[in-house]
């Protein structure tokens, strides 16, 4: 019974955090206690980094060496680079993180934790680096030199993509998508990378536990599929008879629905704004139409909002994104949200080892091998 109550650990209080909160009245999504559209209006991604890695706003002295240290930090070693080189051009790029991130931890090892903060910014700077080194190497047989000029995060990113500097509109666009996803509380994927941290493991095992648990559809794999449901459907009628369809074969329509969030997702209205610009932009009379008519039956059928990753999937695809890179951007993000929750479950550490209500058989006599049906 008990089990049932809290399945999936709905509502279960787990515990403390400094660092955000999802949902509360009168402030849909914060970071230590800045509202998330704030931060979207105001904050370049560096800043909100910088804000839940190292615990407050940098000044402007503050944060400019915090953008030249990350991109100081943006070259890959020649080993990994070989690893990437290895893993297939048809692995998931998730797995390419995941394998990236894992191997960095073998060659620059953590240590002692000293070093937590360095190890955080680390990560920050080079895993656009990793990702893309190995997407060009496989698509555009080049190996890239990562280590670009660029002064933000989203400009490096798409910069190595596409082998030219971003428009500012694209560049913004990729960067308050990545203030977005940042941080989001006691989300699946952080709360693997705390449940690791709390055997007083090391960041790169958390980071790559983590990745795992954002890979999968129902979490951050939700704004792949969300474009792929998207591109199904020609016209904003096709998506309203085909969602109608897909409502009644009880179908999950990935993008939709939330397990904190009740009646809105407080980052859907920011992607939606970026969206119909980028639509607009590219003269699009087919995706965007689209993606209102799946909102509007969503909501007039099962009072069910998007989230973020509904319309996170357009503006990533009309900044020229390939759709399998869509959730390795969300971690390129989520890092600083993993690693601030890290360094927090470290400073007052306990293990996390919850119990079960068993629901197996009985106490059983022990059958011998020759007994057994
Ligand atoms: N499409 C269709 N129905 C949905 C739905 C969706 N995207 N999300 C929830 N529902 C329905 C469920 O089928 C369920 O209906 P029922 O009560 O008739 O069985 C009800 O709404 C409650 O959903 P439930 O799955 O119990 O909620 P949850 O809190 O366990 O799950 C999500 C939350 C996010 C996993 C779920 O909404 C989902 O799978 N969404 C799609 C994937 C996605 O977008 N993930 C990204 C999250 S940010």
């Amino acid at each position: 019974m008990a089990a049932k109550k809290t399945g999936g650990l709905a509502g279960v209080v787990a515990g403390e955090t400094h660092l955000c909160t999802v949902g509360k009245e009168g402030a849909g999504l914060t970071y230590r206690g800045y509202d998330i559209y704030d931060l979207a209006d105001n904050a370049c991604f560096e800043e909100v980094a910088y804000l839940l890695l190292h615990g407050k706003l940098p000044t402007q002295a503050e944060l400019d060496g915090y953008v030249n240290k990350i991109k100081g930090n943006r070259g890959l070693p020649a080993a990994l680079k070989q690893v990437l080189e290895l893993i297939p051009a048809d692995a998931h790029p998730m797995d390419v993180l995941r394998s990236g991130v894992s191997f960095l931890g073998n060659i620059e090892p953590e240590g002692d934790f000293s070093n937590q903060s360095d190890v955080a910014d680390r990560l920050l700077s080079c895993l656009p680096s990793m990702l893309l080194y190995w997407h060009r190497f496989h698509a555009d047989n080049v190996k890239i030199d990562t280590a670009t000029d660029d002064d933000s995060i989203a400009g490096h990113f798409l910069h190595l993509l596409h082998d030219k500097a971003p428009s500012e509109v694209h560049r913004k666009s990729l960067d308050t998508t990545l203030i977005l996803y940042a941080e989001h509380e006691f989300n699946a994927s952080t709360f693997a990378s705390r449940v690791i941290t709390g055997t007083l493991s090391d960041m790169h095992s958390a980071v790559s536990g983590a990745i795992g648990a954002l890979r999968g559809p129902l979490h951050g794999g939700a704004n792949e599929a969300a474009m792929e449901l998207i591109e199904k459907f020609d016209s904003a009628e096709a998506a309203t008879a085909g969602i109608h369809q897909m409502l009644a074969n009880k179908d999950l329509i990935m993008g939709f629905g939330h397990r904190v969030y009740t009646t809105s997702d407080p980052r859907n209205a920011v992607n939606k704004k970026m969206s119909k610009v980028l639509a607009d932009e590219a003269g699009d009379t087919v995706l965007y139409p689209v993606s209102e008519a799946i909102e509007k039956v969503m909501w007039d059928e099962k009072k069910l909002f998007a989230n973020a990753d509904f319309y996170a999937a357009t503006v990533y695809h009309f900044i020229g994104v390939p759709t399998h890179l869509f959730t390795p951007i969300f971690v390129c993000s989520r890092i600083t949200g993993w690693a601030a929750h890290i360094m927090e479950q470290r400073a007052d550490n306990k293990l996390i080892r919850p119990a079960a209500e068993y629901v197996g058989p009985p106490l059983t006599s022990w059958v011998p091998i020759e007994k057994r049906q």
